[in-house]
This record gives C-alpha cells, structure tokens and sequence, in this order.
C-alpha cells in the first residue's frame, strides 16, 4: 500500500507538525506500506523529502517539487506519484481547516480524518461552540468579537458576563498559539490585540476551574473511544510552550484517575460532540471537569498532535492500541 505522509504546512503549527510527521512516519508498518514524505514549506511550496533524516532538516534545493492536479493525483516532473492513502499529519490553517481535505477530493486521494466540512467547523472554535451547544452539550460562556468590531469591546463588559480570568484566543488556532489568560484591563487589550495579530475573529471566554481531560475518539460509523486521559499543566495555563517546549510543563496522567461514573460520562460526552460535530476518521476531545462533576467541552481537534508525546496516540495506546495499529486503523478507515 502506497501511502503519502503530508507534513508542515504554512501554519503556526508548522514544527508541531513536522514532529508529529517524525513519529507517524517512525512508527508506520514499514513492511506493510511503502511511504512518500510530502513536505510543505513554509512559505507553501510542495516538496518530496527522500528519507526520514529529511523531515526534520529538509534540503530544499535539492528536492523535487510537487504538484496536486485535479482528478489526475499527486506529480513530480509530469509523472504521477501513485498513492493509496495521504495521512495529512497537519495542525491548523491549511491543513486541519478542510484545505488539504478540498484538495486531496478534487485529486481523488483517499485521506485519513475527517472531511471537508467537520475539518472546517472543529477548527473554528465558535463554530464548534454553536453546534454543541444547539446540542444540549455543555461549553465555556463566551463572546465572539469581529475585527471590524473591535473599537466597540470593551474590558467592563466582558468582565461582567464572563468573570475574571478570562481566556482571549484567536477562533482558528491551534496549540494555544495566540492564547492569553487575562485579570486585569492592561492585560486583556493586549492579549486582544494579539489574537487579532493571528485571525480576524477573536472569542473571549470564561476561565473554567476544572480539571483538563482529554479523549481520543477513532472510527467511522462504529466508533472506538478511549479511556480519558488528565493534563496537570505546571505553568499558568497549558501554554505553547508547555505543550512542546517545557519538558516539565505540564504531566500526563493516564488513564485520568476518576469515579467510574464520571469516567464513562466523559467517555460518553467525547462521542456524542464527535457525531454531533459529524466527525470521520479520528479526532481528540478536550475537556474540562468542574468540581461539580459538570462536563464542559473546550474543544475539538480533527488533526491531533501525533508527537511522541502527545495525547492522542497514547490515550488509544493505554486503551489497547498501540501507536502502529492506530495507523493501520486510520489508513484502513480512509479507505471505507
Ligand atoms: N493542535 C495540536 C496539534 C493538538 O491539538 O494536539
Ligand atoms: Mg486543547
């Protein structure tokens, strides 16, 4: 089987990915599946990386560039690449927003991951937000401010419907790029204005205190979910930067130690904002426990991290999955 690993992208997420893409690439059957590495350069161009030395430092003049032709697939210098199945090991813009996804269908490439338009909806928060909530599923207060609305925010306002702190993030991110937890007026201009420096819609949330759970859901219409694992971060909040910078940002506790009722609700909740967001494929499910036992989704993520560290890989793999069999699973699935 023919399998292509797209990788980097133009995102703020772009070294996140190219890590994920060293340990999808790292564990992949190699007996079952001959692997071509598509690399996004920065700044967008398409080029093929000859081996795994080459997806962490890719010599860009020596590579052959890429083309995607509508309904013919993938080419380097006029000749197909053949390809069974793309894993789009891609985080944010360009990559987990239902852009590569629009792509690969018009080129006839089966991919792994949800479709287009659930691609599109997770990686807008707001968007998300609406849909659980129309759901009955429980999420964050917030308020969602435009660009061209921004002169009319003001700190008194928000502060009065959300309480203090309040989380103010760009509504296409991912990784926490971008995101601020703010208490005071100085604070909360500045961190909206950072936000604006990365999306033209900013959401500003209520600060849940609870724990952070998350769930990694696989499958298409029989879904496999697995047990939830906790995020006890060591900085302020779980930050970019103790996400993948800080060795000790944050601990992973796995599975989440919680009452068996609770654990099975979470289980529960995780698959029900995953069909209701019509997920396919895989997604991980973020969310926050209150001490009132209250289940709040934060939100959902189509392309998870899939670093050596990351949660995804590991929650299925303390369910009974290990890391090489989730890959032949999403490869099986995108095939269906
Ligand atoms: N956006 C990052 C990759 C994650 O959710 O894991
Ligand atoms: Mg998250």
């Amino acid at each position: 089987i023919n399998v292509g690993i797209i990788y980097g992208g133009k995102s703020t997420e772009h070294e996140v990915s190219i890590r994920s893409a060293k340990s999808v690439f790292e564990a992949l059957n190699k007996e079952k599946y001959t692997v071509t590495l598509i690399n996004i350069t920065k700044t967008g161009e398409w080029l093929l990386a000859k081996d795994s030395q080459e997806i962490v430092s890719l010599n860009e003049s020596n590579s052959e560039k890429l083309s995607v032709v509508p309904s013919i697939g993938l080419t380097a210098g006029g000749e197909v690449i053949e390809l069974d199945a793309v894993l789009p090991i891609l985080h944010g813009t360009a990559g987990e927003d239902g852009s590569i996804q629009g792509l690969l269908e018009l080129a006839d490439i089966p991919y792994a991951g949800c479709s287009i338009r659930s691609s599109a909806v997770c990686m807008d928060k707001d968007m998300t937000k609406r849909l659980l909530q129309l759901s009955g599923i429980d999420v964050a207060p917030s308020l969602v401010v435009n660009y061209y609305d921004k002169d009319a925010l003001k700190y008194e306002a928000a502060k009065e419907k959300l309480g203090i702190p309040m989380f103010v993030k760009p509504v296409n991110q991912g990784s926490s790029v971008g995101v601020s937890k703010v208490a005071d007026e100085d604070s909360f201009y500045e961190a909206v204005d950072s936000a604006f420096s990365f999306d033209t819609k900013v959401m500003i949330e209520s600060g849940i205190e609870g724990r952070e759970i998350e769930v990694s859901v696989i499958g298409n219409e029989e879904l496999f979910v697995s047990v939830p694992g906790e995020i006890v971060s060591q900085t302020d909040f779980y930050s970019y930067s103790s996400k993948y910078l800080d060795e000790n940002g944050a601990l992973l506790n796995i599975p989440a130690q919680l009452e068996d009722e609770t654990f099975e609700k979470i289980r529960q909740i995780a698959r029900e904002t995953f069909k209701v967001l019509d997920c396919e494929g895989m997604a991980r499910v973020d969310v926050f426990l209150t001490a009132d036992e209250k289940v709040i989704v934060n939100e959902v993520n189509t392309l998870p991290g899939f670093t050596s560290i990351s949660m995804y890989p590991k929650l299925l793999e303390a369910s009974g999955m290990p890391y090489t069999e989730v890959l032949d699973k999403l490869i099986e699935l995108s095939l269906e």
